[in-house]
């Protein structure tokens, strides 16, 4: 009752795991993503019924599972600022039998890489019972997901083999903005006609490559301060708050290193118990309205024995920073700062001597709930 793709039916070239060739291949999502929904000169290419069905919502719904879930938390973002429509998130096996009291015209979107996933397709065979529209965005062309519901938009980030998902977090997340950039507009809204999403993931696409152009120094913090620790936090706000998760997830599946992700301003209720001489703590830095207080909570860790590491764009970034990431816009900052996590979640794993692409207790697409 689970999907396991068997790794040798795709060619993983000279990589020594499909992980380290699905992370590489991520700036080449950025650019193809960005040549089929962009026209040349930045206008939007979508299914005007899509953008109509939208845009009559009081409310939208984005519905994941796992890595899925965590892109759809910065889906939100993008949508609630480019479209002005109130979002939610939600878990895909808690809606499906906890319904929210929903809006009057709620609009349901399916983050699935898959297109597969039991638990999300048990809250789109609920949404079709009630009639509500829906998309699914997924990287497999009629999939379940995708045949059952109103719309599709696929990802087109080419097979992801590896059971811990990287191209497809990152494209579900622009794709996302695409979408919320071209249903702002067909409303009519400033902030979405003047987001240059054309010229930013041209700037997302090289930046994503100068980082995995520095995969050494990465695999280095890897040795050092991972490969043998028992816990390992990132932190941050806003946006960067929801990479942690992501990145925390990355680490805990492949490396099984336990890790949590936290809003840094949390971490002193309760989980700042937890560290320890040596514990890692990774700040992750993008937003700047909270840079500083989230650098105030890392220093709070560091004083009590954790060694910390940061993560950070450069226009914020500060001398010592581990990980400096290129300036993008603040709602695409996730599309650079989860690859740094990704790599290092890899070299761990590595490192340790374990099976990176088929984790232990894990499948590629789970279809039991
Ligand atoms: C499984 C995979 C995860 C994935 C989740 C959702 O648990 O191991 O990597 O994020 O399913 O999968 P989906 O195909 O719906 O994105």
């Amino acid at each position: 009752f689970t999907v396991n793709v068997d790794p040798s039916a795709s060619d993983k070239g000279t990589y020594p795991y499909y992980m380290l060739k699905e992370i590489d291949e991520q700036p080449n999502v950025m650019r193809r993503l960005s040549a089929k929904y962009l026209s040349q000169d930045g206008q939007t290419v979508l299914d005007p019924n899509l953008l109509k069905a939208m845009a009559n919502a009081d409310r939208i719904y984005l519905v994941g599972a796992g890595t899925s879930y965590h892109a759809g938390l910065v889906g939100k973002m993008q949508l609630e600022r480019l479209t002005g429509i109130p979002t939610e998130v939600r878990v895909a096996s808690e809606f499906a039998y906890d319904e929210p009291l929903l809006s009057e015209h709620p609009f349901f979107i399916f983050l699935s890489q898959s297109g597969e996933t039991a638990d999300s397709r048990q809250v789109l065979v609920n949404v079709n019972q009630q009639h509500y529209p829906s998309l699914t965005i997924t990287n497999v062309a009629n999939s379940t997901l995708s045949r059952e519901a109103t719309f599709t938009l696929l990802l087109d980030a080419g097979p992801e083999i590896s059971v811990a998902s990287t191209k497809a977090y990152t494209a579900q997340i622009a794709l996302e903005a695409i979408l919320a950039k071209a249903v702002g507009e067909h409303l009519n809204r400033a902030v979405a006609r003047q987001f240059n999403l054309k010229q930013q993931l041209a700037l997302v696409a090289q930046g994503m490559q100068m980082i995995v152009d520095e995969k050494a120094q990465i695999e280095k913090v890897a040795q050092d301060a991972f490969v043998n620790a028992q816990q390992a936090f990132y932190i941050g706000r806003g946006i960067d708050y929801t990479v942690s998760i992501e990145a925390a997830l990355k680490l805990k599946e492949i490396s099984y290193v336990h890790a949590e992700g936290f809003a840094s301003g949390e971490l002193k209720h309760g989980t700042i118990a937890l560290i320890e001489a040596g514990t890692p703590v990774i700040g992750i830095i993008t937003a700047s309205r909270t840079a500083s207080l989230t650098r105030s909570n890392l220093a709070e860790t560091e004083a009590r024995g954790a060694k910390t590491f940061v993560i950070a764009r450069a226009g914020l970034s500060e001398a010592g920073d581990t990980f400096v990431i290129p300036d993008v816009d603040e709602l695409l900052t996730p599309l650079l700062s989860v690859l740094p996590a990704q790599l290092l979640a890899y070299y761990t794993s590595l490192n340790k001597g374990l099976n990176v692409d088929l984790p232990r207790n894990l499948a590629k697409s789970v279809t039991v709930e």
